[in-house]
This record gives C-alpha cells, sequence and structure tokens, in this order.
C-alpha cells in the first residue's frame, strides 16, 4: 500500500508521518510505505528530508500549466504512477479542483489547524484568538470538493492562553498536528 504526500513547504506533517511509519513499523503491519513526496514548489524544504530519507520526490511548478485544471491533470497523472492507498495533503497550499479530489474520493485526507467546522479558510489562529477562543486546536478530515469541509477523522485541541500570539498558537497546535496526523493515518491504513 503506497502513501504519497503532498507538501508545499518545511513539510513538518509529511516528516511526522514519515518518522511514525518507520518507528511504527507500518510496512510490516499495514503493507504500507510513503512511496513519494510530491511537491508544487521546487524549493519545498521538506524535499530535502524526503530525499535524505531515501523516498522518491516529484515537483510540479504550478507556474507552467496555464489553467489550475490543466495542473491538476498533470498532478493526478503523476501521483498515480505510485498507485497510492492513500493521498496525504500536508501543508499543500493549492487549492484542488473538483475534478482531482473526485479521482482521489475517500482515499485523500487534509490537516487543517483548528477545530472544525470552525475557522474553515486561512489565518486560523488570529482569527481564533481575535474571537475570544479559549481552545483552538488541528483536525483531520477527508477532502471533499468543498474547501476544508469533510468527515473528520481526527482532532486535536489546545488552550489559546492570554498573551498568545497567532505565531505562538500556531507552534502550539503545530505539535498537535504532528500527533494527530500520523494517528489518523495509521487508522486509516488499518481500515483499508
Ligand atoms: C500547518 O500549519 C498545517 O496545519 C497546514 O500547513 C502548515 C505547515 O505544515 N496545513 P507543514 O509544516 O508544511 O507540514
Amino acid at each position: 500500500k503506497n502513501i504519497v504526500i503532498l507538501i508545499s513547504g518545511g513539510g513538518s506533517n509529511m516528516a511526522a508521518i514519515v518518522k511514525a511509519a518507520k518507528q511504527q513499523d507500518w510496512e510490516r503491519r499495514y503493507g504500507a510505505r510513503v512511496a513519494a513526496v510530491v511537491s508544487n514548489k521546487a524549493d519545498a524544504q521538506g524535499l530535502v528530508f524526503a530525499k535524505d530519507h531515501g523516498i522518491a520526490t516529484e515537483v510540479l511548478n504550478h507556474k507552467q500549466f496555464d489553467s489550475r485544471e490543466a495542473f491538476d491533470a498533470q498532478l493526478a497523472q503523476v501521483v498515480d504512477r505510485y498507485t497510492p492507498t492513500l493521498v496525504v495533503l500536508a501543508g499543500f497550499m493549492r487549492i484542488l479542483t473538483p475534478g482531482f479530489v473526485q479521482h482521489f474520493e475517500g482515499r485523500m485526507v487534509n490537516i487543517h489547524p483548528s477545530l472544525l467546522p470552525a475557522f474553515t479558510g486561512l489565518h486560523t489562529h488570529q482569527r481564533a484568538i481575535d474571537a475570544g477562543c479559549k481552545f483552538a486546536g488541528c483536525s483531520v478530515h477527508g477532502v471533499t470538493a468543498e474547501l476544508d469541509v469533510g468527515p473528520i477523522l481526527d482532532q486535536a485541541a489546545v488552550p489559546v492562553l492570554p498573551d498568545d500570539t497567532a505565531q505562538t498558537l500556531a507552534a502550539r497546535v503545530l505539535t498537535q498536528e504532528h500527533v494527530i496526523y500520523p494517528r489518523a493515518v495509521a487508522a486509516f491504513l488499518q481500515k483499508h
């Protein structure tokens, strides 16, 4: 069972999943492995981590395509080279077309830095602080055509502290992302 992870930047969630796969021996337990890391940014730092861990990497520059559909069609072809059981969006900062989402329907997940259904979209931490939330957090969900909406697979909550800034809250949430994402992927692999 191949897992393909899509990133756009640091890839800390991807790294957490790669580490969990090794430490928890997903190969033996689920017959699963991280087969490739794909990025829309050639300078995504996560690509270095993937290469260092002997994982195939692919870069698809969305600027080289004249439409979102054309990019997504090529992206689907690249991802399909690895016959994925599961496609993991991890800090992948692209809005995907319905066609791409349908193609991977039921086997594509995402992590979003809020307690969905609250705060879909961007700047989630600042919005939680501005709203006076006492808790914030992160959610792993199945990807559907509607942005940041889909069946919630796992979540973690963290306190919002009185002196929090978006940055301090983001750091606290990110730590929990690295807990729930590997946990959610393992649960998916157990079921499929
Ligand atoms: C994280 O805040 C995650 O919630 C969002 O992208 C950010 C960076 O993730 N999806 P990563 O370090 O690139 O995995």
